[in-house]
């Protein structure tokens, strides 16, 4: 039986499994308002970004035309929609794991977002935060995910307070 090549999850996959830090020279941390990110690993078109968001939230819709992206999800209080669709909810980070007390219930939650992907979110009290591994496509060089970004709205902002500041 054949397999389907899949670069970014092998990339994933080997990262995770053997976390190598690249932290590159140049654009090596963004402070975008209410997002913070550094960038843990970049080598080629791949990439991992750690990212923190304020609480209380929100990213509106876009995508990123030449980023393929795993994320995952480490702590805090995430609602995530891609394509319309909630993938994660507010309420799901209510309680801690079940089999893993005091632990995110969350933790390790992947979303596969393509460069067609049409994704936002909503960050509720504690906060956010979550890694994002990247493969930059059609010959863009990685910086920061920011950087590609298309809204679907007329939304200029990539990032307001829920309360709309
Ligand atoms: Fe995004």
């Amino acid at each position: 039986m054949s397999e389907i090549s899949d670069p970014l999850q092998t990339f994933k996959e080997d990262w995770v499994e053997n976390p190598q830090f690249l932290t590159p020279f140049s654009t090596p941390i963004v402070f975008d308002d209410n997002v913070w990110g550094i960038v843990l690993y970049r080598k080629d078109e791949y990439q991992v970004q750690l990212f923190l968001v304020s609480p209380n939230t929100i990213l509106p819709p876009h995508r990123h035309p030449n980023i393929d992206t795993i994320d995952v999800h480490l702590s805090g209080d995430i609602e995530f929609y891609v394509n319309g669709i909630t993938l994660m909810c507010l309420s799901e980070h209510l309680k801690d794991h079940p089999h893993m007390p005091g632990i995110s219930n969350c933790i390790g939650r992947t979303f596969r977002v393509r460069e067609t992907d049409w994704h936002s979110a909503k960050i509720g009290e504690k906060g956010g935060s979550f890694l994002s591994f990247q493969r930059w496509l059609n010959g863009a060089i990685p910086t920061n995910v920011g950087d590609d970004w298309t809204a679907e709205t007329n939304e200029k902002r990539r990032n307001m307070k829920a309360d709309g500041n």
